[in-house]
């Protein structure tokens, strides 16, 4: 459904729409509703638990990620999110949507060793086979499934060894298995280095998990999108975005504000789908570091559309940890409808571009003012206690007034009655 009459319908149809659609449960949308998180489970999640916080959860429509429609559940306290990203999935479904590939889920896990003989590395090399026996043991039920340690790499840090390990995490983040393998393998490292381990830990930087995703905007559709709020013109769209893409390649401190609107959307799947946004934010921006800049791409193809591209290293996934415990991140992951971790980073890599897509759009054309002054007076109007269909028009009043107030929204609300 168009994102728009989407947000136009009332709390209750837009719910009995996902249902349908997704077929949720009676119970399912329940918890949705309640934002449900019983008391118990949120003591065993952490420690010292008093209670438990709300978010509201929105959902982008338009999506099309290799030709199949999505809706995604975005859980955040931001607005228009939800609407910047619904609104330029809809401006590249004529072409197509998205396209994006995932790599398998290869996570690292981090071996340090200090005071280690002249020949470790060879020796580590030499007993490739032996460490893997040790990472992988066969009762494990990943490892069954064909995942484990594929393969490791040395590298030399300062004065210390560093050992990697390549672990096929499968469809899980992955942190738990991780951590444990190198803590269970660290004996042996030491065994066959002579030296002594000093960490072993994962690193959010998965630059072996990495995603890419592109899409098409169309430069007639692209100036078709502002018939209702300016005069801009195809050639000019495109160039003004490409132009503020450039400004954010060449000056980190916009480069930072850039990447917060890619990753708008994401931490919003993410949370959602309760995964550890942490840990994707920091390997974001590490890897934005390491690659010295941006982290998404946008072009003119030869026939003067815009071309985007994202490439993110992007470790989530969809069985254990908070996406299993908490029953509103299992409602959230039937709504989006994905199979495996790969094809929730397809989706979250659109989504990241499509947030970064309509951040520039109105950035290098109206400013982003416009939209939230929208947001922003229909919020006074609520607080001036207006419901139903005079919010919009009381909201509306005050922005053609360009006077935006409780106090006129009360006097306007009087107006109307
Ligand atoms: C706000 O959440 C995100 C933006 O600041 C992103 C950007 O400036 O590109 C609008």
């Amino acid at each position: 459904m168009d994102w728009k009459k989407f947000r136009d319908l009332p709390i209750e149809e837009r719910l009995r729409y996902v249902q349908e659609k997704c077929g949720l449960s009676d119970e399912e949308v329940r918890m949705l509703r309640g934002g449900f998180l019983d008391e118990d489970t949120a003591n065993h999640m952490i420690e010292n638990v008093i209670g438990s916080i709300k978010l509201p959860i929105g959902i982008a429509t338009n999506f099309v990620v290799n030709g199949k429609e999505y809706l995604i559940p975005m859980a955040i306290e931001e607005s228009s999110v939800v609407a910047a990203a619904s609104n330029a999935a809809k401006l590249c479904r004529g072409s197509g949507g998205f396209a994006a590939e995932a790599d398998d889920s290869i996570m690292i896990g981090q071996i340090f060793i200090r005071d280690f003989d002249s020949r470790a590395t060879d020796r580590i090399i030499a007993e490739k086979d032996r460490i893997r026996r040790e990472a992988n043991p066969a009762d494990s039920t990943l490892v069954a499934s064909g995942g484990g340690m594929e393969d490791l790499e040395v590298r030399e840090v300062g004065d210390r060894l560093c050992v990697h390990l390549l672990i096929d995490v499968k469809d899980a983040m992955g942190a738990n298995f991780v951590n444990s393998t190198v803590e269970r393998v660290a004996p042996l490292l030491e065994e066959i280095t002579g030296g002594k381990v000093v960490l072993k830990i994962l690193s959010n930087l998965a630059v072996y998990r990495k995603v890419r995703a592109k899409a098409v905007w169309d430069k007639g559709f692209l100036e078709e999108s502002f018939k209702e709020s300016g005069d801009y013109k195809a050639e000019d769209i495109v160039n003004g975005i490409i132009e503020l893409w450039n400004i954010a390649k060449e000056d980190p401190y916009r480069r930072a504000t850039h990447n917060k609107g890619m990753m708008n959307g994401i931490d919003a799947l993410m949370i959602a789908t309760g995964n550890d946004w942490r840990a994707i934010e920091s390997g974001v921006h590490a890897y934005s570091m390491l690659t010295g800049g941006l982290l998404t791409r946008f072009s003119a193809t030869a026939e003067g559309n815009l071309e985007g591209f994202i490439e993110i290293p992007l470790a989530a996934g969809i069985v254990g940890g908070a996406t299993k415990i908490n029953p509103v991140a299992q409602v959230c992951l039937k709504i989006l409808g994905v199979k495996s971790a790969k094809e929730l980073a397809c989706v979250a890599a659109s989504v990241g571009l499509a947030n970064n897509f309509a951040a520039l759009r109105v950035l290098s054309t109206e400013g982003v003012q416009r939209g939230h002054m929208k947001l922003h007076a229909t919020n006074i109007a609520h607080m001036a206690g207006a419901n139903g269909r005079n919010i919009e028009r009381v909201a509306q009043i005050m922005i053609q007034e360009k006077k935006i107030s409780v106090a006129r929204a009360k006097e306007i609300l009087e107006e109307i009655i």
